[in-house]
């Protein structure tokens, strides 16, 4: 089995942060996005896999070689990022078997992918959400799909797919894809995945769906942060530093130098970085950043970015009421 990641996307929602990084590349609970993901896959045995690649390219490829050596990666490049049916139509060349698992570049899930790949057709992971006009959603009668729409304008299903699409019938994809293309099908300016994946039910291929329950989105900033703080439930550090409280979870890598601070709950702190006289809480604190001083809270701070703040000097009378913010 093949994976594919598109990771081609510009990352508008988390500027300044994707000005300089890749958004798969954003660290998230001590390391990169696209880091989770696969080290999840090879864990399935899946070393084989294809990036679709795009804005910063080249620092994805370097970070898979450097990190992953022993993963066999195809990247190809998407030039321009037309939509998801467009980025899976880029990596056909590199389709070489019945299966493959496309998972989006931006997404950590938390899923038994064992019992996914048990399915003997394809089969698309799903999250039932309040508001699925955002997403793809699936139509389903009994286990199987009838419908799957585009970021629809009615609540016709509330089923979301989340962004994990086994598929066990590549060349009908690939057929799909170019039908696609060849008649020009876009829904909201975009070649979307959801219309192709359509054409394949219309073909006849049965589709069914997955449950995930754990599917972190990394897209914005909040949703980011909240899936540091999954993450770090899962696999924070325990690394105890002298004057530095720390309330877990935490991640902190083992080259940071922190001093009396007090780090956490639920706080990254990526390598070189210096934390002096802070608190710091609910962020993500990226490699070689400078703090003194500071108190931050839902705060997501790029590499080497210098943060400096100061204590304040305050000569107060009696039952004076001060507030700061
Ligand atoms: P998103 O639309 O959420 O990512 O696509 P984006 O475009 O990078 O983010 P914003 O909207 O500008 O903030 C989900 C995933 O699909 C990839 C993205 O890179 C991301 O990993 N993608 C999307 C592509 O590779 N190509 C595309 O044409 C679209």
């Amino acid at each position: 089995m093949r994976a594919v990641i598109p990771a081609a996307g510009i990352g508008t929602r988390l500027k300044p942060h994707t000005y300089s990084l890749p958004k798969v590349l954003l660290n998230v609970g001590g390391k990169p996005i696209l880091g989770h993901i696969i080290e999840k896959l090879l864990v399935e045995k899946i070393n084989k896999a294809t990036f679709v690649t795009g804005y910063l390219g080249e620092k994805i490829v370097e970070y898979v070689h450097k990190e992953f050596p022993s993963l066999k990666a195809d990247f190809v490049e998407q030039e321009e990022a037309l939509g998801l049916g467009h980025a899976i139509q880029v990596a056909i060349p590199t389709f070489d078997d019945d299966e493959i698992f496309i998972i989006l570049g931006d997404t950590i899930f938390d899923v038994d992918l064992k019992k996914v790949f048990l399915n003997k057709n394809s089969s698309l992971g799903v999250k039932m959400v309040d508001d699925p006009s955002r997403f793809g959603v699936a139509v389903c009668e009994n286990e199987k799909i009838i419908k799957l729409i585009e970021k629809p304008k009615e609540t016709i299903s509330k089923l979301a797919l989340v962004g994990l699409y086994y598929i066990t019938n590549a060349n009908l994809l690939k057929e799909s894809l170019n039908d696609l293309f060849n008649k020009k099908i876009k829904t909201r300016g975009e070649y979307q995945l959801t219309d192709a994946l359509q054409i394949m039910i219309d073909k006849g291929e049965r589709l069914t769906t997955f449950q995930v329950e754990g599917w972190y989105d990394c897209g914005k900033p909040e949703t980011l942060l909240s899936t540091n703080q999954f993450l770090l439930t899962k696999c924070g550090t325990n690394r105890r530093v002298e004057n530095v409280v720390i309330n877990d979870p935490v991640f902190i890598s083992e080259n940071a130098i922190i001093k009396n601070s007090v780090i956490g709950p639920f706080t990254t702190i990526s390598e070189n970085c210096e934390i002096t006289d802070s608190i710091i809480r609910n962020s993500i604190v990226s490699s070689g950043a400078k703090i003194e001083k500071a108190m931050l809270e839902n705060s997501i701070i790029g590499s080497n970015a210098i943060v400096k703040s100061n204590f304040r000097k305050l000569n107060t009378g009696d039952s004076s009421e001060i507030e700061f913010n």
